[in-house]
């Protein structure tokens, strides 16, 4: 029996595209070389090769975009699915003055770059290090996509092949802002990391076009 299908109103699509990406702690750094962090539901990889990286921020009066705008710089650090973590998460994202360093304020702890002058974030297991390839404005935000210069992970999570292991990894994604619609506006998480494998069951020509396209895929 098929499910019946429910047209949805314009004000329900926002909540309904959840979750919007995966979550990250954006950190960058101002012209002092002042450490900053913003919290960011939006994180996408976007290219296979070069690897890149985008991502949706609030463009007016926001550390983050001006930072990355002044120099060009940002690292994109992936949290667990870990209470402790995420509420750090959320306090990173409250809205903090100019040069105050949210990683602190939080009790998040800041490590050199392998590459970048921007810091990557000790708790967090994964960590891809950005230069600006483009940014768009639109409306008051902006996209902002980085080719990834280095990238490293806790030395546990991943396989010899860089592979990552799910169920020790614990990937998190955020429900977005709609999900905090009434007191006492809490952030909702959605855990992202039970996987499946699954065939393509069908016969055609397509498949074996499909098969030639991945054997062909730097990655
Ligand atoms: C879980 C979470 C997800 C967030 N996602 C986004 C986002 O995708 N885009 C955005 O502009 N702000 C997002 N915010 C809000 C920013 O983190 C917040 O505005 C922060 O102050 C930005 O830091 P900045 O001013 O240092 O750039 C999020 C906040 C939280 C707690």
């Amino acid at each position: 029996m098929q499910k019946a299908k429910v047209d949805q109103p314009p004000e329900h699509w926002d909540r309904l595209f959840a979750s919007p990406g995966i979550l990250g702690i954006v950190t960058t750094v101002d012209r002092e070389g002042r450490i900053n962090a913003g919290s960011f539901a939006t994180v996408v990889r976007v290219v296979h090769d070069p690897v890149q990286i985008a991502f949706t921020a609030n463009s007016s009066g926001r550390d983050t975009y001006d930072n990355i705008r002044e120099n060009g710089q940002f690292v994109v650090n992936l949290p667990p699915f870990d209470r402790a973590i995420l509420e750090k998460v959320c306090i990173v994202g409250l809205p903090f003055a100019p040069g105050v360093n949210e990683l602190e304020k939080a009790g998040l702890t800041a490590l050199p770059s392998r590459v970048v002058k921007p810091p990557r974030i000790q708790e967090c297991p994964r960590h891809f290090e950005c230069e600006v390839v483009w940014i768009k404005e639109w409306q008051d935000r902006a996209m902002i996509v980085g080719n990834v210069v280095a990238a490293s992970t806790d030395a546990d999570c991943v396989d010899a092949d860089g592979f990552v292991i799910w169920d020790r990894l614990h990937a998190v994604t955020y429900c977005g802002a709609p999900y905090l619609n009434k007191p006492p506006y809490q952030h909702t998480f959605a855990a992202a990391y039970q996987t499946m494998t699954v065939a393509t069951p069908y016969e055609g020509p397509e498949v074996a076009a499909f098969n030639r396209v991945v054997s062909e895929l730097k990655i």
